[in-house]
């Protein structure tokens, strides 16, 4: 959601400053812009829409050795030119892009730019004009004007402001939102996401909410808002750009559905002791023994997985578990146990309902554990302990290894905790031999492509809507299964308790709706079958994926066979490739889906 990228001290920093957003696109957007300057000529351009769009207006003349660049997800001000990033103060001086939301913008407004003329309706405008008038009003530089509104901004953050005047620096600052600095020979990048400018540099130094960054092309300087300099060692990001790129695959969702089982493997490794054992912090596993209740605090996909995981954690650890939704729990807390412990489950580790659920939780003084796909991310600096999920980057919005490396992870810590407790069912369970069995089931499912996409051709490529039925972790699995599908195919569809379909939605069944039933657990197999066959009778088009040990001679996909606890890792694989195929065959960009955002930095 927004990103931002930056650079000073390095000739055509406008093709660096494209390649970088193109790297940015994921996080969702729907505008995007530039400054670029030299000593002798600067140019602002933006664009409504792709990359693309801007990349098509920057002619031979646009070029220079400085720029900020920015993809906008619209928040404030529909998705226009006008309300693109980089935004400019009224004076024309001063040049400014933001990632994130200012709380206060009407009252700054009201009190200091009443008699402003503004080109846009973003909160991004005020705040440039604000900086305008502190620095005329006090005679200021610009540096010391940026730090005085940073004094009486309230809100989400990620800002990089340029003087028109001074075309050798770049200023930063962040509050909840991503910003790193990249350290070059001879030149520096700024970037929401290190990813972004991996191809200039690997080393990156972080910054905190309430610092500001004077970025020049030989130098960076960190202060806090006191002028109190601050020395922050850089880190080298383990990443490749072979991890970012699609290499042969069409769309990055295909490639990463396909990372799976690979990703299933190294988490084996990442979390195998020398001694057999689940590798833990003990003082993790200390705090979640003590603890009489797990809650799990998630949003979109995570939360799904955190539902997936809650049977794999009661079972193996006898500690109850609750899953909620972070926009919920922060503002409508339910009466809490005892002695709770917080699980943050984040593929990001940014997004801000998640966060401002951490805030709360910390505050209280309670224990957390952020499990994230990226080291360093905010929601993993400011729990307590963090598990990583080592799927490598995910870059399609809809996201897919990164919910089966959730499930995985808790699976691994559960079993940690379980025989920790010395849990029958713990003891029972062979995590690493189960996890394998689940990775070489994935590789046969993600060959199934060809299949596959004939049952979305037949299925759903010119449905209005369709609806996944399933009980206990085959209901969890189609409330996913029905996300990935509406949000990249634009299909209406629902993710329902097979049991609850007859108490009202049945309702919506016509002839031709297609119900797909997942199958994967013995106890409710036949009921979940009996729910199909009420659905047929009422002129349903069903598909059934059901795991081998259960399958009947009709179903259309089936599920090798894994072991009980596990079976979501699977089933939840056909229906990542119908909402890919089906979102093909509908003519949508896979990748890309309209409206959404990969990070979500806004509550
Ligand atoms: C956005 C993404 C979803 C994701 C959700 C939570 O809405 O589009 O794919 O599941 O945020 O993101 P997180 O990074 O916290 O897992």
């Amino acid at each position: 959601m927004c990103g931002i990228v930056g650079i000073v001290g390095k000739s055509n920093a406008e093709q660096i400053i494209l390649n970088g957003l193109e790297r940015l696109e994921y996080r969702g957007y729907d505008s995007a812009g530039m400054y670029v300057a030299d000593r002798t000529s600067d140019h602002l351009i933006k664009a409504q829409g792709r990359i693309k769009n801007l990349e098509a207006k920057v002619t031979p003349e646009v070029t220079g050795t400085i720029g900020i660049g920015h993809t906008r997800w619209a928040t404030h001000g529909k998705p226009s030119e006008r309300n693109a990033h980089p935004h400019t103060s009224g004076n024309e001086e001063l040049v400014l892009v933001h990632n994130g939301v200012i709380e206060n913008f009407e009252e700054l407004h009201d009190t200091y730019l009443a008699d402003h003329h503004f080109a846009g309706q973003t909160d991004t405008e005020i705040v440039v004009h604000l900086i305008e008038v502190l620095k005329a009003q006090n005679s200021s530089t610009t540096k010391e004007a940026f730090k005085q509104a940073l004094t009486l901004i309230r809100g989400s953050y990620a800002f990089a402001l340029v003087d028109k005047k001074d075309s050798e620096t770049i200023y930063v600052a962040k509050n909840k939102s991503p910003l790193l600095i990249g350290l070059g020979d001879g030149f520096n990048v700024i970037c929401s996401d290190a990813l972004a400018m991996l191809d200039q540099t690997t080393h990156f130094v972080e910054i905190e909410d309430g610092e500001m960054v004077t970025v020049q092309a030989d130098e960076i300087t960190i202060e806090d808002l006191k002028g109190n300099l601050v020395y922050r060692e850089s880190y080298e990001a383990q990443l490749d750009l072979t991890d970012i790129e699609k290499g042969t695959y069409p769309y990055y969702m295909l490639k990463e559905i396909d990372d799976q089982p690979t990703v299933m493997r190294r988490l084996i490794q990442e979390y195998q002791g020398t001694n057999g054992q689940v590798t833990i912090d003990p003082q993790l596993k200390a705090e979640m023994i003590a603890s009489d209740r797990i809650y799990i605090i998630a949003c979109g996909t995570s939360n799904h997985a955190g539902w997936a995981a809650k049977a794999i954690l009661e079972t193996l650890t006898q500690i109850p578990v609750e899953v909620h939704l972070s926009s919920e729990f922060g503002y409508n807390t339910p009466l809490l146990s005892a002695k709770p412990f917080f699980i943050f489950l984040t593929q990001s580790g940014e997004t801000a309902d998640s966060r401002q659920v951490l805030v709360k939780i910390n505050a209280l003084g309670l224990p957390s554990l952020t499990i994230t796909n990226v080291a360093g991310s905010t929601l993993s600096r400011e729990a307590k302990h963090t598990l990583l999920l080592h799927a490598g980057p995910e870059i399609a919005v809809a996201s897919t290894k990164a919910y089966t490396a959730q499930i995985a992870v808790m699976t691994l810590l559960a079993k940690a905790i379980g025989d920790e407790k010395a849990v029958q069912a713990a003891f029972d369970f062979d995590v690493f031999h189960e996890l394998s069995i689940v990775a070489s089931t994935m590789e046969t499912l993600v060959d199934e492509k060809a299949v596959i996409s004939q049952f979305a051709e037949d299925f759903l490529s010119t449905s209005r809507n369709a609806f996944y039925i399933g009980r206990g972790n085959d209901y969890y699995v189609s409330m996913e299964a029905a996300l990935k599908l509406k949000e990249i195919s634009y299909i209406q569809a629902e993710g329902f308790a097979a049991g609850e379909l007859k108490h009202g939605t049945i309702a919506l069944i016509e002839e031709g709706t297609p119900v797909i039933g997942i199958i994967s657990e013995a106890v409710t197999g036949s009921h979940t079958r009996g729910n199909l066959k009420e659905v047929e009778s009422r002129g349903a088009h069903t598909l059934v994926i059901a795991s081998q040990e259960l399958a009947k001679p009709t179903d259309q996909i089936i599920i090798p066979n894994v072991h009980p606890l596990v079976t979501s890792l699977v089933s939840v694989i056909p229906t990542q490739l119908l909402a890919y195929f089906a979102t093909l065959q509908r003519g949508y960009d896979v990748d890309k889906p309209r409206n959404l955002a990969k990070s979500v930095t806004v509550e």
